[in-house]
């Protein structure tokens, strides 16, 4: 169970008691922490370590220091490790899994720039180590903070365990910039992850299921000794957050990575420089036929533009970069049976059938569900209930059924059909004419809508509270603590009402109640994209969000805008919201609806009382000519393409608007421009050739 025992002279007895109380607590830890595996409820560890505190204060001479009240503090399993904002967000790779996909980004990149694929852009290949990403901080060249990834915004501060790591430097060989932050992989060897896992099984602890779950579990230990023990290792292929000049200024990715190595970091290799689509794939397959005598495990190829200007320009949509793509090795493919097809409804009422599976292995976890999409999919592909399937589990997606093995189907075995109610509330599902989905008309007496919408608005990029898991919504829910968001941020009230408190439930306890509730009031000042989206109105996505919240501002603003807007051609408002990038006629349809409803305004009314939602704030740019300005492209531009124009514009603070109007700045004119150039003309806006912009924003093509 524990590495270490003690022995003490004074009071035997009690001394006895407390380092069995010791262990225990060490050994729940260890099954919570290290092994994802808690053998008690969180309300029974909160009593044994409640126990410990108690004796240890009765007695405080018999405390040792490497007591787990000691090591990890009184609210070990609350607190964890500190959090670390990244200044750089630790953003994640797109994915392609072929030789034409990864053609298509290797076009895209082509046709960002505005230039013709003719093999002038090098990019570097390099293998996509299957681990866990880090930022490594060095001030002054010393090693002062390193953080895992989290939701990449928010990492976790793990600098006491990677201190152990021996290729990692503690120091940095001048020259060195004041603060630089080294990004890479935290890996174990696979035959590390063997011995690991044969010592593992020899004490009767638990094995893990691969080598990224065996670094992952090595890495998250509270107790360094721990994390000491394990063979883990580092290996660098980026720069995060870097102030000042790196030594000789690379300008390009494999200048990095000269740097990283100098510095005594082990660069990602082998690397290789790609020009046209047969060098990525001569290096893909050459690297899958490699794969097995690698000392590590790798799910696939990065590539990544060699020069960083370029790069610079590419820039970034959403989450991950223009500049770079994962080519993942093809998912692992199982044969497996269908034991049940089961109906999900989703937030906006769509019923998504999804397979139940007998479960099997894929890619080192077990899967006992696939997504079979909608009911045309499950026609085309013909899959019934009891047929043998092979199943497919490619990156971190939703395992999918890729065909019926249909001289294994059953005689008596019956074709699909989709239900036409819903099993949650008993309403009609209707498919509307031109709809792939099939729809649960229940609206607000849906319960099962009711909770998606929950889930939703507690996710990640929506008010990001994640101590309300989705089984938790399902169970408040149900039994009517939580209806709807507003009940949230009544919770801790209405708790106080409660015959049996949360606290006292099984599977919780007074900490994880207490944690419940500052993840909760955490939330109550929110970034007002996030607001929007967690609204879920149909189509406002994320990107969608940012964009409504930077034209708006604030949720005021919006409200009041939307709330009662005509759809009209006269309608200023309108015009103004569908000018707006990417947001169309019927995005902007779904929004006024949704403020359209009484219920929906209601409840934003009461939310509004509860939380503060942050303005949006201006792209804070220095020397940018064109921060805050509204700005129109039209016509052909010759340099470079209208998504990078736009993309410029965007990334330099401005708007960039569809169509002219008198609140446009500016307007580009490139060749054969038209109407807009016209209008643009009519009512005196400045008018800029493609040469003026360029040397406008300073970018040298
Ligand atoms: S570069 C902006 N290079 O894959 C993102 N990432 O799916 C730059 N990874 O979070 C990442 N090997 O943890 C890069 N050679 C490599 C990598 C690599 C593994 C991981 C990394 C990242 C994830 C993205």
């Amino acid at each position: 169970m524990t590495d270490d025992l003690f022995s003490y002279r004074k009071e035997p007895d009690i001394g006895t008691r407390l380092e069995q109380l010791r262990e225990q607590v060490r050994y729940h830890n260890t099954l919570y922490y290290n092994d994802d595996a808690p053998e008690i409820s969180d309300g029974e560890y909160d009593t044994l370590f409640k126990k410990l505190v108690e004796l240890e204060k009765q007695h405080p001479e018999l405390i040792t220091p490497d007591s787990p009240t000691q090591t990890v503090g009184t609210t070990v399993k609350s607190k964890g490790f500190e959090k670390y904002t990244h200044q750089v967000p630790m953003l994640s790779l797109s994915n392609v899994f072929s030789r034409e996909e990864a053609g298509e980004f290797l076009e895209r990149i082509y046709r960002f720039l505005g230039k013709t694929p003719d093999g002038s852009i090098a990019l570097v290949a390099e293998p996509k180590i299957d681990g866990l990403s880090l930022g490594i901080h060095y001030i002054n060249g010393e090693l002062v903070t390193a953080v895992t990834r989290g939701d990449g915004f928010e990492g976790e501060n793990v600098t006491a365990n990677i201190l152990t790591l021996n290729t990692v430097p503690k120091r940095l060989p001048a020259p060195f910039p004041p603060h630089v932050e080294v990004r890479g992989e935290v890996y174990m060897d696979k035959e590390d992850f063997l011995t690991l896992n044969a010592a593992q099984e020899e004490e009767g602890k638990k094995v893990f299921a691969n080598p990224r779950n065996a670094a992952a579990g090595s890495l998250r230990q509270l107790d360094t000794t721990i994390t000491a023990k394990r063979p883990l290792k580092f290996i660098a292929y980026a720069f995060g957050y870097v102030e000042g000049d790196l030594p000789n200024n690379p300008d390009s990715q494999s200048g990095l990575k000269q740097v990283m190595e100098h510095w005594g970091f082990t660069g990602n290799t082998p690397s290789k420089i790609c020009k046209t689509l047969d060098d990525m794939m001569d290096y893909y397959e050459n690297t899958m036929t490699g794969r097995p005598d690698m000392t590590y495990e790798i799910d696939g190829i990065v590539y990544k533009v060699d020069s960083l200007a370029l790069q610079e320009r590419l820039g970034f949509v959403s989450r991950s970069p223009r500049w770079a793509t994962a080519h993942k090795f093809p998912a692992e493919q199982v044969e497996t049976v269908i034991e049940e097809i089961n109906i999900q409804i989703g937030r906006t009422g769509v019923l998504t059938p999804v397979a139940k599976l007998r479960p099997v292995a894929v890619g080192g976890v077990i899967v006992s569900n696939a997504t079979l999409h909608n009911e045309d999919e499950i026609a085309r592909k013909d899959i019934r209930v009891g047929d043998t399937v092979i199943i497919q589990r490619a990156g971190d997606v939703i395992p999918q059924v890729v065909k019926v093995l249909t001289d294994k189907r059953p005689t008596n075995s019956q074709p699909y059909t989709m239900p036409d109610t819903c099993k949650e509330c008993g309403s009609h599902a209707v498919r509307k004419e031109g709809e792939v989905a099939r729809r649960c008309t229940g609206g607000l007496i849906c319960p099962a809508q009711a909770v998606e919408r929950l889930k939703h608005f507690v996710s990640r990029d929506a008010m990001n509270i994640d101590g309300l898991g989705n089984k938790i919504i399902r169970d408040f829910f149900k039994e009517g603590l939580i209806k709807n968001p507003h009940d949230i941020y009544k919770l801790s009230e209405t708790n106080e009402t409660l015959e049996i408190p949360i606290e006292k439930r099984e599977g919780w306890g007074e900490l994880s109640q207490k944690n419940l509730f500052t993840a909760i009031d955490n939330s109550r000042t929110i970034d007002l994209h996030r607001f929007i989206f967690a609204l879920g109105i149909r189509q406002v996505g994320s990107a969608t969000a940012k964009r409504l919240a930077r034209h708006y501002k604030t949720f005021k603003d919006l409200r009041q805008a939307l709330t009662g807007m005509k759809p009209t051609d006269d309608n200023e408002a309108y015009q103004d919201l569908i000018a707006l990038d990417d947001i169309g006629p019927m995005m902007a349809a779904d929004m006024i609806d949704f403020f359209a409803e009484q219920h929906n305004r209601d409840l934003l009314e009461l939310l509004e009382e509860e939380i503060t939602i942050n303005p949006a704030e201006d792209i804070q740019v220095s020397d940018s000519p064109i921060a805050g300005k509204t700005v129109v492209f039209t016509g052909k531009l010759e340099k470079m393409s209208r998504d990078e124009a736009k993309a410029t514009a965007e990334r330099l603070g401005a708007k960039v608007a569809g169509s002219v109007s008198a609140k446009t700045d500016m307007v580009i004119a490139g060749e054969d421009a038209g109407s807009k150039l016209k209008k643009a003309k009519e009512l005196g806006v400045e008018i800029l050739t493609e040469e003026n912009w360029l040397n406008l924003v300073k970018i040298n093509v």
